[in-house]
């Protein structure tokens, strides 16, 4: 099985850093074979924009979604996003790494998706969700967060992070990947313990990421979040009678 890590953190000493590099050994160890994605550390450009299209299809109107499958189609596509899919098509599974900021993925990983995610070359309006170019293939975040567990659960101050997470989740499988549940390290404060003492909060992190490295060691044992697909929808997108949905997002009744 091949890996690929995309590490979004600017920081090499952070504790998104460890987990990352946690992840590189376990893998190995298992046998894997692995793939950094250190989008900082290599200046990924995540804003999309007219700059990245050196023979545009429209040089007087930019349309990203226009852009994207002429450069697709023409072999055009930006060095470095041919890169990120020519990395993307080799893994097996792909790891997201990453900070919560501002109660979502940071702006460099969404903008890193905005540009690498294709249109007319990975994703079409028919080769998306579960017909999605990726399918057969699977994609898990490991996120950090300031707030403690307890503000993450249905009821808490930093929002359910299963809602939180569900448009990542979501484009992922948009994408066509089995997305697995995350793996969460809560209370994980940058500049030092807030919540907690040093030792207990040290003791967290090694905790923290002893629990990464077991739950790679047992990923077959996940079983994917489920999501609906074409067959639930009817010709408007909608859900067809008598299909419940899985998640607020998407379900039957308001
Ligand atoms: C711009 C920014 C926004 C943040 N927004 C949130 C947030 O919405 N919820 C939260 O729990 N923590 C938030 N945090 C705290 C980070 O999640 C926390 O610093 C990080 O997970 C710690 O990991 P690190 O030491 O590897 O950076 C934010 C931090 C920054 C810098």
């Amino acid at each position: 099985m091949h890996v690929l890590i995309v590490h979004c953190h600017p920081e090499p000493r952070s504790f998104n850093a460890a987990l990352k590099d946690m992840a590189v050994e376990t893998l190995q160890r298992l046998g894997y074979t692995v793939e950094v994605s250190d989008l900082y550390a290599e200046g990924f450009d995540p804003a999309e924009g007219p700059g990245h299209y050196r023979a545009p299809a429209n040089p007087e109107v930019f349309t990203a979604l226009t852009e994207q499958r002429h450069a697709s189609e023409a072999g055009s596509l930006p060095p470095d996003v041919r890169r990120e899919i020519a990395r993307l098509e080799r893994a097996d599974l792909v790891v997201f790494q990453f900070p919560l900021w501002w109660h979502a993925q940071p702006a460099m990983l969404k903008g890193w998706m905005d540009r690498v995610f294709v249109y007319g070359g990975l994703y079409t309006g028919k080769r998306r969700y579960d017909r999605g170019h990726f399918r057969g293939r699977r994609a898990i975040c490991c996120v950090t967060t300031g707030g403690p567990a307890a503000t993450f659960a249905h009821n808490g101050r930093g929002g359910d992070i299963n809602l939180l997470l569900w448009p990542m989740h979501y484009s992922l499988y948009y994408m066509g990947y089995d997305v697995l549940p995350p793996f969460l390290a809560h209370g994980i404060q940058g500049g030092g313990p807030v919540y907690q003492a040093q030792d207990a909060f040290k003791a967290q992190l090694e905790t923290y990421k002893a629990g990464w490295a077991r739950r790679l060691e047992t990923l077959e044992e996940s079983t994917p979040i489920p999501f609906t697909g074409w067959d639930d929808w009817d010709e408007r997108g909608v859900l067809r009678p008598g299909v419940e949905g899985y998640d607020y997002f998407i379900r039957a009744h308001p």
